[in-house]
């Protein structure tokens, strides 16, 4: 099946981590044919192993340095993308963490403003920055990543769960708005995946113990994640926009 991605450009955000789903989805983007990967992350080091293993594969790529929190640095990350490959057709939207969490009366104000800073302004930032971009070719693609901590309530009272819940909003708001532009926005949502995401040492144990509240009885893969945020950048959901999709087993129905 041609997923359309020929000569096509895209731009991952939080793609440095090596065992995380920016990474995955480069990788997948260029086995399908994409012409050209520009890999972004707070950590350049990282980005930079991502870009090589993106190269390696047989797709064009470059690792730009950006905190997603930072519009200045966003700008110019966009700037030098496209000074680079003169355009970028698809924005997948990764950077995110949860950053803390406990009783409301105990969280600071500084942590919802890092919070929703990160998860949803970074994300609105970079989007923001690649639209007119976008606009001027009539087309383009925002795969933003959402969560499944959206639709669960029994892990207290958390900021990140409003932020992700808040990305799901900006992701209809702006595909109805773009709608006659030639650009769709869609969200996956993912359920528990043992990446960098999980802060313990055994990430698997952690899968494990949350999957025996997941219907289908496993954690995601980053691969699960990958599949459905590259289905959105393709051709074949050409008519899909403003969509929330959660990859989470059954967990979100
Ligand atoms: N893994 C899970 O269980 C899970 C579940 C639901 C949602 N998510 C979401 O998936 C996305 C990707 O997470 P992952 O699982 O690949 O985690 P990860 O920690 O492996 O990767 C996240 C990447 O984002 C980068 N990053 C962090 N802050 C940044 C900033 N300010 N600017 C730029 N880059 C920054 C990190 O350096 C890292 O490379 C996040 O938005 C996360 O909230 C993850």
């Amino acid at each position: 099946m041609d997923l359309g991605f020929k000569g096509k450009v895209a731009l991952v955000t939080g793609a440095g981590s090596q065992i995380g789903f920016g990474k995955t989805i480069a990788l997948l983007l260029a086995k399908e044919g994409c012409d050209a990967i520009a890999i972004t992350d707070i950590n350049l080091d990282d980005a930079k192993l991502t870009a090589e293993a993106v190269k390696a594969a047989g797709c064009k790529s470059i690792a730009v340095k950006s905190d997603v929190t930072n519009k200045a640095e966003v700008q110019e990350m966009v700037k030098q993308v496209v000074a680079e490959y003169g355009k970028i057709d698809m924005l997948f939207n990764v950077a995110g963490a949860i950053l803390g969490g406990g009783p409301l009366e105990e969280q600071s104000e500084d942590l919802w403003n890092k919070e929703v800073g990160l998860n949803l302004y970074g994300t609105m930032l970079v989007s923001q920055a690649v639209l007119p971009h976008m606009k001027k070719q009539n087309s383009g693609v925002i795969v933003n990543i959402g969560s499944g901590s959206t639709h669960m309530y029994s892990h207290g009272v958390s900021t990140y769960a409003m932020a992700k819940g808040a990305i799901d909003i900006f992701t209809k708001q702006l595909a109805t708005v773009e709608a006659r532009t030639g650009i769709r926005v869609n969200c996956v949502a993912p359920g528990p995946s043992p990446t960098n995401f999980i802060k313990a040492p055994d990430k698997q144990a952690v899968i494990d113990m949350l999957a025996k509240q997941i219907p289908m009885g496993r954690g995601a893969t980053p691969a699960d994640i990958a599949n459905a945020a590259v289905f959105f950048a393709s051709d074949i959901s050409g008519y899909i926009t403003g969509q929330v999709l959660h990859i989470s087993g059954g967990s979100v129905l």
